[in-house]
This record gives C-alpha cells, structure tokens and sequence, in this order.
C-alpha cells in the first residue's frame, strides 16, 4: 500500500449532531498531513453519482456548532447493489482518492466493510448515530446531544403533567435499542422505561404505576424508546386504558427533535478527537477499523465486530434507574 494522498469523507444514514466537528477535524488534520481532501455528498449516493468536491480549511469552518451534516446524509439503495458499488469506485478512482473516512451508524459501517472487501481500499469508520448502539465505543456521535434534547423536552412536558396530575407516555427514538431512553429516564426522572432490551411488560407497568399511586403519586411521566416490544406510545397508553388504568393520560413523540440542533461540548470533542485519529490511523497503514472512544481512551474496533456485536446495554444504570423511580 503506497502513501495515502488524497482521501474521501462522507456522512451516512440518519444525520447526528457533531458530525459536522467530525467532519472538519478529518478535514483539517488530513490537510495538516499534506493530504487533499474530497467531501462525498449524500453520503454513498453521493459515490455512486459522483458527488464530490475539495475541502478545504475554510470550507470546514464554522460549522463545529451546527446540527446536521454539511455533507448531507442518505440511506443508500443504490451502494446496497454491487452496481451501484462499482459505479461508486470508478467515481473514486477517477478523482485519485486512495482511502475513505465514512462517518455513520450500523448499516453505513456494514457499506464501509463490504466496500473495502470489494475494492480493497482503506477505509476508517467513526461512528455516527444519536442511537449509541455501535461496537466498540462508550458513545457515538449525537448521542450526548440527542438525550440532553430528550431531557429538556421531558423536563418542559413535566410542567403539564405535574399542573393537570397527568401520565405522559413520551416517545423517544432507538428502532433497536433503549439507550437515549434509558439515560433520558435518568436525567429526567421518569417513572418507568420501556426499551428493547429488558422489556418491562404492560402488567408491571401497571403495577407499578398503582404502586406509585398508592404512594401518592399524581403525575408521572413514562419514556418508550419506539422499539420497545410493547408496541409505541399510543399502543402503550391503549392498553394502560383497556388495563382501567386511572390516568388522564397524554402521549408526545420527540420523533427528529432529537436530532437536531447545536451539538453537546462533549459531542463536539469526541467527534474532534475521533476525526482527528481517524487520519492519523491512515498514516500508520490501519485500516478496516472503526474508531471510537472506550474508558475515556481513543480505541480501534475492527468494523466487522462493530456490526456484528450488540452494545453493551447499561444494566448498572438500569438497576439504578428502577430504584430510583419511586
Ligand atoms: O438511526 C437513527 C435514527 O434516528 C433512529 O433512532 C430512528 O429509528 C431512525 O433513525 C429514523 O430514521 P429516519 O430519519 O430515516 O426516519
């Protein structure tokens, strides 16, 4: 493998705030290392129809602050062919991109490990997802920001519910797991969690929320994360009903809320430290590696075994959250 001169970044599935920091801290230390950069826009669509241009250290400034991605962002059909993959690479190949720094969730790793495999490129993914549910990393990009939303959301619908002695069911996102729901639960101080991953049934969720009144407990507030099993918010609160469950009950789905705006400090720098190792990995020949942050330490995870493992749900927390909802 020659030395790499000229690299491609792009940003892929659902849109997390701090990528846009991701982005220019690739940008910049790339440039810093004499490389050019060429940002790929509409994440692998934009490979495969030829979307790119030359970042440069002004195109990237500004924008540590923003929500979003400068890049813009896709859930690729065409890249999922092996077409689409090669048009992709002739792309690349015509403009002299030698490697690939591919920023996004699951399925945008899974496209960076087949794509290498295909192509043998050197490809390093950073994850980016408010979801926090990658391998091989304490915390994904727009994770911080995406619960801080939900909190303050959370926080202003308590308002109502404690002045009218109201149940609101709130919905956050997670299709797959119950990570922004669990941390939301805990800062927020909700009731109960409903997430994919321990499901609480409707049976003791009722009994709880009886127990609650039974401690004279007007008003509470209940977080779904939208892939729990029991069904969503509005299904939840139907069969709380059917239950003879004594609530004047509101459901309130944060739905995108949750992803945007001006990112955390901490996803602002974990998304700094990351995209700065992301090249700095590239100089020392590593490649098929996703980085990510680990015990507060920069830490490399093969992408193979950061699609194909779960992780880690935070029982301890969990734990914590169940005896403190009372
Ligand atoms: O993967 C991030 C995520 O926000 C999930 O939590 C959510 O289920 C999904 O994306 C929504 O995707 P879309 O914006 O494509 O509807």
């Amino acid at each position: 493998m020659g030395e790499i001169k000229h690299i491609g970044v792009l940003t892929s599935g659902g849109d997390a705030p701090g990528m846009n920091a991701a982005i220019r801290a690739v940008a910049r230390n790339a440039i810093f290392h004499g490389m050019k950069v060429s940002g790929i826009f509409h994440g692998y669509n934009g490979m495969v129809r030829g979307e790119m241009e030359e970042l440069t250290l002004r195109s990237v400034g500004k924008i540590i602050s923003h929500g979003g991605t400068m890049l813009k962002s896709s859930r690729s059909e065409e890249f999922r062919t092996k077409e689409g993959r090669k048009q992709a690479f002739d792309h690349i190949q015509k403009l002299g991109i030698d490697a690939l720094v591919i920023i996004g969730g699951d399925g945008s790793m899974r496209g960076a490990k087949i794509f290498q495999e295909e192509y043998d490129i050197p490809v390093i993914g950073l994850p980016g997802t408010i979801d926090n549910d990658l391998f091989g990393t304490d915390f994904t990009i727009g994770f911080d920001t995406a619960v801080n939303v939900a909190m303050e959301c959370v926080d202003k619908i308590r308002d109502t519910a404690t002045s009218h002695d109201r149940l609101f069911l709130v919905e956050v996102m997670g299709r797959d797991t119950g990570h922004i729901a669990l941390r939301t639960s805990v800062a927020s101080g909700a009731v109960a969690v409903l997430m994919p991953e321990d499901p609480m049934t409707i049976k003791e969720l009722y009994d709880h929320l009886m127990y609650l009144k039974s401690n004279k407990k007007s008003s509470s507030i209940i977080i779904v994360a939208e892939g729990n099993p029991n069904g969503d918010a509005f299904e939840v609160a139907t069969k709380l009903k059917e239950m003879k469950a004594d609530y004047d009950t509101r459901v309130t789905v944060l739905g995108h809320i949750q992803r945007g705006g001006s990112p955390t400090a901490s996803d602002r720098i974990r998304a700094a430290e990351m995209g700065a190792h992301a090249i700095e990995c590239l100089l020392e020949g590593k490649r098929g590696v996703m980085v990510g942050i680990i015990n507060q330490k920069l830490a490399l995870t093969p992408i193979e075994k950061a699609v194909n493992m779960r992780s880690g749900f935070d029982q301890e927390l969990y734990r914590i959250s169940t005896q403190l909802s009372r």
